[in-house]
């Protein structure tokens, strides 16, 4: 009979038989879990996911390290408990399955534990979609990333989540992404991100890759007509409209044809190099035939040496669609926008001008007093008028949306390519100062290449159209050849 168990021997049990060590056992398990199944979805899913790996491998771990502590501490406590009771009297925290009121609660800790592991594993599934959506990279990181968020639920890309072209797929670049993740994430929590945001993205993946898993480049062939309508700084904000045709094709330089798409084709290569960060000057720029590798080679004048070879590019659709989706319009774009759309009324006197000019008001410091100066600025030019109120309103609206003054984000800091008249863009290769040892040069003044003109003039919608094509009529007057278009138009107040 000696070997039966005595009431003493309670005290000889485990220390680790306890309360909290059970809790911080079921929560250390629950973890576990999770964290075998972010990594199995870590390699096995294929649209990938960088904070998914802030996830599996900073917070998952966190958990399992303080169920683990929790499974000490409880012991720990048992064990200064019982030397300083000295088994005078039970185990403070011990489970004793012999007790009623012990088993019961240990059913119901069993089944807890049981649906805490469910649970554990459906959050951080949640969580891992939740962290790959829009909403997240647009609001999470509300403040960081609010300006681009705007912008793009105003853009043509607005249905395509952001990862599609952050990410995009492929395991190089998915261990790229969440590298960069990570740091994104502490720069954001320790406030310690650039304002702006730093553009071009050196991690952004090569951009052929992201657009051309939708947009087709065999597609692209013959003409897209745009419509470019805009509103002089008279009086009567006269409505001005340019229609042209953007020669959109694919094909050679030269061709019959040639077209706007021959950069990313696949018979020529074009590269370049840019001095500055922004990759707005471009003082050397080489094209190579794939096919018999023959290159020439174009440069300014001002422009000796060779370029350092690590800095060279090869062009692709983002060095002209460097704004896919959060593109930052320029004031007077922005004003010109909403009197095309009716949302400004053009029968306030100047209101062209004056309302690019209260949105540009020195005074404006943050999103909160903008507002406010945009009302008095409005108030002092047209108190009394009947759309005074719908007015403010409207460029208020309109400054919220383009204007981000605590991020310092707007055109002015990210240029769009795409065109000539606001920035450089095309006329950074494009203008007739870049030559080859030849003499050949890459036209600006040519100005039927990129696109025809087929109507232009006053008014928004117009009626005669020319098949041949027009010679641009600037209603700014005669155009200087030695002036580009962005050394006059900044997108703010045309002509200064
Ligand atoms: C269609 C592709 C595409 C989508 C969709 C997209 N981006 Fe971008 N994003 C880009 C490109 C391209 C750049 C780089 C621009 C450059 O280098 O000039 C960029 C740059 C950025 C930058 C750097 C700052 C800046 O404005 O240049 C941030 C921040 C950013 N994106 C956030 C987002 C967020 C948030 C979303 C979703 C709400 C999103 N992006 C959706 C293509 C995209
Ligand atoms: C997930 C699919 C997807 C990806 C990736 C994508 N796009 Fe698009 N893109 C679209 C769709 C859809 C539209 C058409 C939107 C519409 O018609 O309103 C579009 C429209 C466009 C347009 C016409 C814009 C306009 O204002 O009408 C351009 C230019 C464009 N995309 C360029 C790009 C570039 C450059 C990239 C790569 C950085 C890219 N896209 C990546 C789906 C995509
Ligand atoms: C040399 C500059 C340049 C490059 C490089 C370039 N594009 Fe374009 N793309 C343009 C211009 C200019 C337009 C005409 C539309 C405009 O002016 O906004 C255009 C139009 C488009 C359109 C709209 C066509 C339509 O039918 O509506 C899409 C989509 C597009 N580009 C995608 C791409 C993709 C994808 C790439 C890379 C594979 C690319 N582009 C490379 C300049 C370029
Ligand atoms: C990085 C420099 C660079 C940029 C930026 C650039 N191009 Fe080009 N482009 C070239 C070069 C180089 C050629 C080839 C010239 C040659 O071979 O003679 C060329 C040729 C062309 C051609 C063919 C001309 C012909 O003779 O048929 C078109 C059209 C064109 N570009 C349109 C554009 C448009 C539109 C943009 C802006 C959206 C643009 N390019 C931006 C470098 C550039
Ligand atoms: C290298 C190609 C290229 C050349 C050369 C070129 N353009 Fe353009 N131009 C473009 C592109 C691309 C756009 C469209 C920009 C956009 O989609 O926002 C454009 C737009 C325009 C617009 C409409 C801009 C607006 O916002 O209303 C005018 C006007 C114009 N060009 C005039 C000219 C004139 C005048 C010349 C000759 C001095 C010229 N272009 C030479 C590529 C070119
Ligand atoms: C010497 C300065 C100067 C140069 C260079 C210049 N512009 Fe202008 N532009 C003006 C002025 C001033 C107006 C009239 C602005 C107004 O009434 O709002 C104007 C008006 C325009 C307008 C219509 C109104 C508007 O707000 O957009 C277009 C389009 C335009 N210019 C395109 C171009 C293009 C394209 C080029 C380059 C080929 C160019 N401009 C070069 C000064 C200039």
């Amino acid at each position: 009979m000696a070997d039966l168990p005595q009431p003493t021997a309670r005290r000889q049990r485990s220390h680790f038989n306890n309360w909290i060590s059970a809790s911080g056992g079921v929560l250390a398990a629950g973890a576990l879990f999770s964290f075998a199944f972010l990594v199995w979805m870590d390699f096995s899913q294929h649209e990938k996911n960088p904070y998914l790996g802030i996830l599996t491998y900073l917070v998952a771990p966190a958990f399992l390290i303080a169920g683990i502590a929790m499974v000490l501490t409880g012991a720990w406590m048992q064990r200064r408990y019982a030397l300083k009771h000295a088994g005078d009297r039970p185990d403070r925290w011990q489970i004793d399955l012999g007790d009623l009121r012990h088993r019961r609660f240990a059913i119901g800790f069993a089944v807890g534990g049981v649906l805490f592991l469910i649970l554990s594993a459906f959050g951080s599934y949640q969580t891992y979609h939740y962290s790959e959506s829009t909403a997240f990279c647009g609001q999470v990181c509300h403040q960081a990333m609010n300006p681009e968020l705007v912008a793009y639920q105003h853009g043509a890309h607005a249905r395509v989540d952001c990862v599609e072209c952050h990410i995009g797929s492929g395991a190089e670049w998915f261990v790229k992404a969440k590298i960069n993740g990570t740091h994104q994430l502490i720069a954001y929590i320790t406030d310690r991100y650039n304002r702006p945001i730093a553009t071009p993205i050196k991690n952004l993946r090569p951009a052929q890759d992201i657009c051309e898993k939708c947009h087709w480049p065999e597609k692209f062939h013959g003409n897209v007509e745009i419509n470019f309508t805009h509103f002089l700084s008279d009086k009567k904000n006269t409505a001005y409209t340019a229609r042209m045709l953007m020669h959109v094709n694919k094909s050679q330089p030269g061709a019959p044809l040639g077209g706007i798409h021959w950069h990313i084709s696949a018979t020529d290569r074009v590269e370049y190099y840019a001095a500055d960060e922004k990759r707005q000057d471009i003082p050397w720029m080489r094209v190579t035939n794939t096919k018999n590798g023959t290159a020439r080679i174009f440069r300014t004048e001002a422009f000796k040496g060779e370029p350092p070879a690590d800095r060279i590019r090869v062009m692709d659709c983002m060095d002209c669609h460097n704004r896919p989706a959060h593109v930052f319009p320029t004031a007077n774009e922005t004003v010109e926008k909403a009197m095309a759309n009716g949302s400004l009324s053009t029968a306030l006197p100047n209101l062209k001008r004056v309302a690019v000019q209260a949105m540009l008001q020195k005074e404006i410091t943050t999103e909160q007093n903008a507002p406010e100066k945009i009302a008095e600025f409005l108030t002092a030019k047209y108190a009394g008028a009947p759309e005074l109120a719908e007015t403010i309103a409207e460029v208020q609206r309109l400054y919220a949306t383009t204007i981000f003054p605590e991020r310092k984000a707007d055109w002015r800091v990210y240029p769009n390519n795409i065109g000539h008249k606001d920035w450089l863009g095309c006329f950074r290769c494009h203008d007739d100062k870049h030559k080859t040892s030849a003499g050949q040069t890459v036209s600006a003044s040519d100005c039927t290449s990129c696109h025809t003109i087929i109507s232009q003039g006053k008014g928004v919608q117009l009626e005669s159209l020319s098949a041949k094509g027009l010679a641009f009529e600037h209603p700014g007057g005669e155009l200087d050849p030695d002036l580009s278009c962005s050394d006059c138009h900044n997108g703010g107040i045309q002509g200064k």
